[in-house]
């Protein structure tokens, strides 16, 4: 597919004179990402004290960093992890700031670039697991993750039904695929997206990763088929679409959706807090140029609107909302906007809690679980707390690996066990909806 403005072309046009240049520095080494991450440093810092924190937020916006976690600086306080992506020459002054204030730190990622690559070229020959030549462990561009949804409609036309429900700012589809048996009777559904955040692409490849499982086990494995003889589940491989490219193309670590705004040259909407749920309240942030903007107003991304119009045309069967995000190892369930108990919270509670235990007996990757407000941070608009509060009981994000070794840069080689161990704690959710809890 093409769309205008393809940035490949304009890397083409450079291309002779990028590939001479690199001929002569590194012999048979090409840089990823036009070689944009060279020298940056991801830095841990925990601050011990308020005063520690505050003097952290004002030299931040002093320098060119990005925020890895947690997403927004105003959630910096006493005690909370807080890793920064520093751009190339603002690890002096950073380091020469926390050195003098005598704030801890530790060094995640000395040369991100590096790790960038390290990462990619670890694309070796491992056990690969295909199916329809599509390979599950490596990371996939938009344009490969779509042209294998045409191939499984295609193929597995009894189980899948591929659809758009609308397109993006760019243009792109937004394609869902639905799986199940065919029923002529009612029934209810889950709905299961990735990909909200563009840079965590672990997301996207869970979301291939649960289709392939039900593919393959549909017919060996009872709980799979009592799942899709049971339920429908519309997957959204890639929800933010745009970012999700632009994250191949141009800046790895993009997480908003590419809208423009009329007054500010930054571009991108934060879709996680896009909702309309206390929209742009605590938690969220009314500048472009922050990677929490909240947008002009509820719904105003195309990605946004096309999947909550979706929702609210489907939610009386739709039981069950997951959404998946990187990376923290946790299981979140709303409130996010607010510190308050939720109503049946005990369902919801369990639920969590037999998840993260399936999920932990795999390799004993421990998650914490919770309201997300308590568990996390709070903030407001977001996907999760509106699908609650537009009725459907089960809602639920998933803060998929890893802690921060290596952040949104989770290699290759791990997509298999984060999916694998993922893959139960669904299963284990997706059973209980099917039982008495309400
Ligand atoms: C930091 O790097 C940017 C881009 O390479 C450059 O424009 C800027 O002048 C540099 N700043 C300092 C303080 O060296
Ligand atoms: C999926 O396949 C069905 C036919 O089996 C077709 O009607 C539909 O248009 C296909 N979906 C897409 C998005 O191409
Ligand atoms: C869900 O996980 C619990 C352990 O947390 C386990 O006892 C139960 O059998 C699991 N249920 C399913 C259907 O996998
Ligand atoms: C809570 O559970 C009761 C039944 O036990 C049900 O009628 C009600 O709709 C549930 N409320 C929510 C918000 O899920
Ligand atoms: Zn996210």
């Amino acid at each position: 597919m093409k769309f205008p403005g393809k940035p490949r072309s304009r890397t083409a046009a450079f291309l002779p004179l990028f590939l001479l240049s690199l001929k002569i520095l590194q012999p048979g080494h090409s840089h990823l990402y036009g070689n944009r991450y060279a020298g940056d440093k991801v830095i841990r810092l925990i601050p011990n004290t308020e005063e520690e924190a505050n003097a952290l937020k004002k030299i931040y916006h002093q320098l060119k960093v990005d925020l890895w976690q947690p997403s927004s600086i105003s959630y910096v306080s006493k005690g909370a992890v807080t890793d920064v992506h520093i751009l190339q020459n603002g690890s002096q002054a950073l380091l020469a700031f926390l050195q003098e204030a005598n704030i801890q730190y530790k060094i995640l990622i000395e040369d991100l670039q590096n790790t960038l690559e390290k990462a990619s070229s670890l694309r070796t020959q491992r056990n690969r697991r295909y199916l329809s030549g599509h390979n599950y462990e490596v990371y996939h561009s938009l344009e490969e993750i779509q042209n294998w949804m045409h191939h499984l409609n295609k193929t597995h036309s009894g189980l899948i039904h591929m659809f758009s429900i609308g397109r993006s700012y760019e243009g792109r589809p937004l394609f869902v695929l639905k799986l199940g048996r065919r029923s002529r009777t009612y029934k209810r559904a889950v709905w299961i997206d990735c990909g909200i955040h563009a840079r965590e692409w672990i997301g996207p490849a869970f979301c291939q990763w649960f289709v392939k499982e039900a593919l393959l086990t549909y017919r060996s494995d009872p709980t799979m088929r009592k799942m899709l003889n049971h339920l429908y589940f519309y997957v959204m491989p890639v929800f933010n679409v745009d970012g999700y490219h632009f994250s191949w193309t141009n800046d790895r670590f993009w997480r908003k959706t590419r809208s423009r705004n009329s007054m500010f040259h930054c571009r991108g909407v934060d879709a996680n807090r896009n909702w309309k749920v206390k929209w742009c309240d605590e938690g969220a942030s009314m500048h472009p140029c922050d990677d929490t903007y909240c947008g002009p107003f509820p719904e105003s991304e195309p990605e946004v609107k096309a999947v909550a119009t979706f929702l609210r045309k489907h939610r009386k069967h739709i039981r069950a909302y997951l959404s998946f995000h990187a990376y923290a190892q946790m299981l979140l369930y709303p409130y996010s906007y607010k510190y308050a108990t939720i109503p049946n919270f005990s369902c919801v509670e369990s639920a969590a809690y037999k998840a993260v235990n399936a999920l932990q007996s795999v390799y004993g990757v421990q998650y914490r679980y919770g309201p997300a407000s308590t568990t996390l941070y709070v903030s407001s608009g977001s996907s999760m707390d509106w699908a609650y509060k537009n009725g459907i009981p089960y809602t639920f994000a998933f803060e998929l690996r890893d802690t921060g070794h290596f952040g949104f840069l989770l290699p290759e080689m791990l997509i298999k066990p984060t999916c694998t161990e993922t893959m139960l704690a669904v299963k284990n959710i997706t059973m209980h909806l099917l039982k008495k809890c309400p």
